[in-house]
């Protein structure tokens, strides 16, 4: 079985695609048989990573049901990572029918990699979340920009809503939980044991599995501000989440895209390449 990881977080442009490739870069760098997937059909650009520009299959051909998603994969030119590109997908995640959307979960979850990497594409849709919570690994990226913080906030905030009601009708939610309401996700696990709800032990059992990992993005030296945010997330959140790490912002990122290399494949002594390898080590 694959070891998932998804990469969500509201906000465009924060990073989840060069965290995405290069995080795949490393894992493949130590061993580990990795798959990429662009699941940002509406605006791929996963490809252009590995300087991919007229790729010959790719997850469109699964999708009008040509190939089987193993004939979609193609190699990249690091030993041992694979990609489920996308240059050829035309319209959003969201507009692809909902069985078309199960039956890729099925098959991706049955794909024989040590680690699937899958790229979200940004927004808070529910098919988002929907692929995100497939992942064993699902890690939020945001910067510190305020605008990145809402929407990351927007997002955890609609993965917790989803995970509370995989255990507990909406009618019984009702009243105390709406999208958009801040409710903290302890408070809804308080109040069904106070009511002594059958509900309860369900929720705490699925509670008790969940882990959602954070990273912060395109840092610079804005520590304090990170430790912050982390600690606002904890608190609001609890003990699902996990920070893992941040990756340092590096002027000579775009570059490293426009030359069509992978960062991680350039000079290691950087902080950048640094902060991706300790966030990788939470996934080894
Ligand atoms: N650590 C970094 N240092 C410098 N530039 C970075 C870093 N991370 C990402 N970038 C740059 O920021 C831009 C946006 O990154 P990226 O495409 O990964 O964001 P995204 O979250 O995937 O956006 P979208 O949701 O629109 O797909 C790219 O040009 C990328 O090279
Ligand atoms: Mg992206």
């Amino acid at each position: 079985m694959p070891k998932i990881i998804a990469t969500g977080g509201g906000k465009g442009g924060v990073g989840k695609s060069f965290f995405s490739a290069n995080a795949g870069g490393l894992l493949s760098m130590v061993g580990k048989r990795t798959l990429l997937i662009d699941l940002d059909t509406g605006g791929p650009n996963l490809h252009s990573f590995f300087g991919i520009t007229n790729p010959k299959t790719g997850l469109n051909d699964f999708l009008s049901q040509k190939s089987s998603i193993e004939e979609c994969i193609l190699e990249t030119k690091f030993e041992r990572l694979f990609i489920l590109n996308s240059k050829n997908c035309s319209t959003d995640l969201g507009n692809i029918p909902f069985s078309m959307r199960n039956l890729l979960q099925k098959e991706i979850k049955k794909l024989r990699y040590d680690y699937i990497i899958i790229d979200l594409g940004a927004g808070t849709n529910r098919y988002l979340i929907d692929f995100f919570l497939i992942a064993d690994f699902p890690i939020v990226l945001f910067t510190t920009d305020p605008l990145s913080l809402e929407n990351s906030f927007r997002f955890v905030h609609k993965v917790f809503i989803h995970k509370i009601m995989e255990s507990v009708p909406y009618k019984k939610l009702s009243g105390f939980l709406t999208e958009g309401s801040s409710v903290r996700p302890v408070e809804i696990l308080e109040r069904l044991f106070n009511e002594k709800s059958t509900y309860y032990e369900d929720l705490k059992t699925n509670f008790d599995k969940f882990k959602l990992y954070l990273a912060a993005s395109q840092t610079e030296n804005s520590s304090e501000a990170i430790k912050n945010i982390v600690s606002f997330y904890k608190k609001f959140f609890g003990e699902n989440i996990t920070f893992t790490g941040s990756v340092p912002f590096n002027a000579e990122a775009k570059s490293f895209i426009s030359q069509r290399k992978l960062f991680v494949s350039g000079p290691k002594n950087n902080a950048t390449v640094k902060g991706l390898m300790e966030i990788v080590k939470f996934l080894l």
